[in-house]
Formats: C-alpha cells, sequence, structure tokens
C-alpha cells in the first residue's frame, strides 16, 4: 500500500516537472551569438506571446496582426510596441492584461532594434 502511494506521487512530480518545461522557458535560455535577428530570435517570442490576439487576421479586439516580419516592423515603427511591452502599467502592457513578458525577452527586442531589426 505504501509503495503504491509513493509511485503515485512519483508519476505526479514527474508529470508536474515536465509540464512546465514549455517553449517559454526554452525561449528565456537563449544565448544570442552575434546579431539578433527576426528569424533566428524575434519571431519565437512574438509566436509565443502575442499572436494568439495579434493573429492575421488580428483577434480579441487586436488592432493589427504580428504574423510577419513586415508587421512587427510597422507596430515598432508606429505602435510603440517597445514602450508597450516595457510598460509596469498592467493596463497598458502588453501581452494585454500581463504579466511583463520575462526582461531578458524585453532587452532582446531592444537590442534588435539597436541592431537595426535584422530579418536574418
Ligand atoms: C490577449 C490578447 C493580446 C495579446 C496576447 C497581446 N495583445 Fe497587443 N493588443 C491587444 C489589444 C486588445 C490591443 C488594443 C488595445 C490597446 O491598445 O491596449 C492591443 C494593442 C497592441 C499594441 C498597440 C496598437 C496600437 O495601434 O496602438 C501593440 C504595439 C501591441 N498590442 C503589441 C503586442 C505585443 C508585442 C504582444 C506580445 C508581447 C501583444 N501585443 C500581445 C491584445 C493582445
Amino acid at each position: 500500500m505504501k509503495h503504491t502511494h509513493l509511485l503515485y506521487l512519483f508519476i505526479i512530480t514527474a508529470f508536474y516537472s515536465c509540464s512546465y518545461v514549455n517553449e517559454d522557458d526554452l525561449t528565456e535560455v537563449i544565448i544570442v551569438d552575434g546579431l539578433v535577428t527576426y528569424t533566428a530570435n524575434i519571431k519565437t517570442i512574438i509566436d509565443n506571446n502575442c499572436i494568439s490576439c495579434h493573429s492575421s487576421p488580428p483577434v480579441n479586439g487586436a488592432p493589427m496582426a504580428l504574423a510577419t516580419y513586415t508587421d512587427v516592423i510597422a507596430a515598432i515603427e508606429n505602435r510603440d510596441l517597445i514602450e508597450r511591452i516595457s510598460s509596469n502599467d498592467l493596463g497598458f502592457v502588453m501581452p494585454s492584461g500581463g504579466p511583463r513578458l520575462p526582461q531578458n525577452l524585453i532587452d532582446l527586442i531592444i537590442q534588435w532594434q539597436q541592431e537595426g531589426l535584422l530579418e536574418n
């Protein structure tokens, strides 16, 4: 009986520890070697955190898509994308309603802008 309980505990623990390894966690440990590019670094961040609303066509009240390189550039240049992801105001920050992206991902997007918004 005792052993059965331990086995259940083990299975439950194993299940939960695996379920925490999602794509977002993997994105956070990307080590950027060289210049940041949309294809190598930025697209995954947008796909994991923004595309659920900013799809093409956008849903949930989002005003524009962030589905392509051109879409994301336009949002940085004309829609204050960097200010929106950097904000500490939960009523303003993107992703809408928060939480704010992990700081290293925000920094990566800022670095991408500083390096000239390279595609590849
Ligand atoms: C849950 C849905 C949702 C998610 C997820 C989401 N957004 Fe939004 N986004 C919205 C809505 C709704 C608006 C319009 C209302 C507003 O501006 O707050 C918006 C507006 C914006 C705007 C301003 C557009 C304008 O014309 O002023 C930007 C920039 C933006 N989002 C970027 C992002 C980025 C980048 C992400 C991912 C890090 C993201 N959003 C994730 C729903 C979402």
